[in-house]
């Protein structure tokens, strides 16, 4: 398996299979647009990463900074809006045939370290309760912890309709190291 940066260089090559996990993994509250996913994928001041096997694309994760994100509920009200220290995980995908052999966790991991590298000290993101529980259990074994729980949210009529935004805090790099 291997893991790689997302870029405006390799986004084309991948796109279309990312699109389509994107599309089989969420109902249409938490699906984002084409152009959104993209705008996220490219930013070189985000953390994106793509898992391939061969030429199959297995999973990715896309984040970027929280205050391109200052519209989204959860981010608006982050004590740490603006101090551009905050990496916003945006999705966290793993192909349905490839889940539970660890896959999440190492492209998490992998985010984890590459954001605390790039001078992040928090990771935040929105978990749907319940939908996304396996993300949510994923997350808090990394760290998380619920800042905000947010009702009514997304804009289904599934339950429950209740969105938890969480931080991670990154250790602080060595000093001297
Ligand atoms: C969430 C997701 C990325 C996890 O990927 P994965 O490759 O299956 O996860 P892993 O195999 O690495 O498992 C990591 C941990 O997640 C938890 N987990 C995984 N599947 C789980 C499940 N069905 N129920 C509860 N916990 C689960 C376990 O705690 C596991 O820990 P372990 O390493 O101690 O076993 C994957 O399920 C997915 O793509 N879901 C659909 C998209 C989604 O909802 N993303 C989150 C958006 S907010």
């Amino acid at each position: 398996m291997d893991i790689e940066r997302l870029n405006k260089h390799n986004w084309a090559r991948y796109r279309d299979q990312i699109l389509a996990i994107e599309k089989n993994a969420y109902e249409a509250a938490r699906r984002d647009e084409p152009r959104t996913l993209e705008r996220i994928a490219c930013n070189p001041a985000g953390v994106s990463l793509v898992a391939t096997e061969g030429d199959q694309v297995t999973g990715f994760c896309l984040a970027g900074p929280l205050e391109d994100f200052s519209h989204v509920h959860g981010p608006n009200t982050d004590p740490t809006l603006s101090s551009r220290t905050t990496l916003y995980s945006a999705d966290t995908c793993v192909a349905s045939q490839w889940r539970g052999r660890g896959l999440g966790r190492q492209l998490k991991l992998a985010q984890l370290v590459q954001a605390a590298g790039a001078g992040y000290r928090i990771v935040s993101g929105r978990n749907r309760a319940g939908l996304a529980h396996a993300m949510w259990v994923l997350n808090r074994s990394l760290g998380a912890r619920a800042l905000h729980l947010i009702e009514n949210d997304y804009a289904d009529s599934l339950e429950p309709n209740l969105c938890i935004y969480y931080h991670i805090t990154l250790p602080v790099p060595d000093e001297g190291q």
